[in-house]
């Protein structure tokens, strides 16, 4: 494939990023499978209709693990200490990690963390009061999510700001992050074994204490995949967090309708966080495969160890399944993928929807007159493809 012509094929670049859906659209209307090429300079293959998407997500043929990239593959390569995790994983090996994992990830333990989300939710909103306007990325919808993920984990509040710096760039897509990308997998990977060996000493009412416990049948958990487990909570669930609650907060502040039925009648959050989730795709691209053998979709044949881009933001707007589907409409129902779907479907699906709904409560009862500070300036994108977020969110207060 290296001496394949890819001049005709599409760069996943600013362009895309910037209009995502209407890149989206037009690949989709075009056909169903394009090639492409990542900000890493990767081939890969974008599948881009709705069944094809949900069929390609069950598909056994298609494999999450980079081992079975084909040979000189450029994508983000991770030291084995880290990739021992769900995303990186096949069955039968996921199925294990799964139900080992699902030992600590309880319904419980998350509906346990309500009244923590609310408290932080509310101290970062007191950190605004009196102010006529603020950033809402960096004041709320970015530090509120990294503060579930370390609570939940049990990671200290003075240590928080060093996982956003790393997490942030894990998830960018500059082409030139090589050296830091090294730097941060070192740091999350060498500050999570430190922590695991503190839990294990002194165990915590936390995530990672009952995780170090997780036994099945005489089996349990090594400390690469803890460390792998720890890695991937914070790379699958802060950007995509922050991505939900930033884009939800810019569609809804630009119907001011909406948000007016919502404030009266805070009943309609679950609906509109879901519309919300279809709507916005936070994990936009978030979803790669390797094909294990030829494999065929939509007519295309696939090659084995090429790159499959699932295009979860394709999906949820195609209009082949959902009616009007570029359109906020928050009594819709479900049928969505942005938690992906099958044996891979997101395991922090619960803690996704409780923050979102929460986080979107919290502020627009704080702040009855909240309104984007430039309503026709041009949302700014955060430069990642896998992943769907601002960079700022600028608003005014208004009186309270
Ligand atoms: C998996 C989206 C929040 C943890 C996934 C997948 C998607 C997704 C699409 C499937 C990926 C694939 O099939 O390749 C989202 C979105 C979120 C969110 C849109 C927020 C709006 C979270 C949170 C956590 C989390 C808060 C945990 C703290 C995970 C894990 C997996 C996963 C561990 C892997 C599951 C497996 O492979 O079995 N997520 N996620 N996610 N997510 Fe999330």
């Amino acid at each position: 494939m290296t001496t394949e012509d890819l001049t005709t094929a599409t760069a996943l670049d600013k362009s895309y990023v910037d209009d995502l859906f209407g890149v989206s659209a037009q690949l989709r209307e075009a056909g169903p499978v394009h090639r492409v090429v990542t900000p890493e300079g990767e081939p890969a293959w974008l599948v881009t209709r709705y069944a094809d998407v949900r069929a390609a997500l069950t598909d056994p043929a298609l494999s999450l693990d980079n081992a079975n990239a084909r040979a000189g593959y450029r994508g983000s390569a991770l030291p084995p200490a880290l990739a021992r995790h769900l995303l990186n994983t096949d069955p039968p090996d996921h199925a294990r990690l799964r139900r080992l994992v699902g030992q600590a990830f309880t319904a419980r333990r998350v509906d346990g963390l309500a009244a923590g989300i609310r408290t932080a939710a509310d101290a970062l909103l007191d950190g605004l009061a009196g102010q006529p306007g603020a950033d809402l990325v960096s004041t709320y919808a970015a530090p509120l999510p990294m503060t579930v993920i370390c609570d939940l984990l049990g990671v200290p509040t003075a240590d928080q700001g060093r996982f956003r710096e790393w997490t942030h760039i894990l998830v960018d897509s500059a082409p030139d992050r090589g050296r830091r990308l090294r730097a941060a997998v070192a740091g999350i990977d060498g500050y999570t074994r430190d922590l695991i060996r503190r839990k294990r000493a002194d165990p915590g009412d936390d995530l990672l204490s009952a995780l170090v416990e997780a036994r099945d049948v005489g089996d349990r958990l090594s400390e690469d995949e803890l460390t792998s487990f720890t890695f991937v909570l914070f790379a699958a669930g802060y950007e995509t967090s922050m991505g939900l609650i930033s884009v939800g907060l810019l569609e809804l502040l630009r119907r001011p309708a909406l948000c007016a039925a919502v404030r009266a009648d805070p009943a309609r959050l679950p609906g509109l966080v879901e519309e919300l989730l279809r709507f916005c795709v936070p994990a936009a691209l978030a979803t790669r495969r390797f094909a294990l053998g030829p494999v065929e979709i939509g007519g295309v044949r696939i090659p084995p160890g090429d790159l499959v881009l699932l295009s979860l933001a394709s999906a949820n707007r195609d209009p082949e399944q959902f009616d009007h589907a570029d359109e906020l409409r928050p009594s819709r129902g479900p049928g969505h993928l942005a938690f992906g779907h099958g044996i891979h479907h997101c395991l922090g699906a619960p803690l996704a929807r409780l923050e979102a709904r929460i986080a979107l409560d919290r502020l627009l009862a704080r702040f009855p007159g909240l309104a984007p500070a430039d309503p026709a300036a041009p949302p700014r994108w955060r430069p990642s493809t896998r992943t769907h977020g601002l960079l700022e969110l600028p608003v005014t207060f208004g009186k309270d």
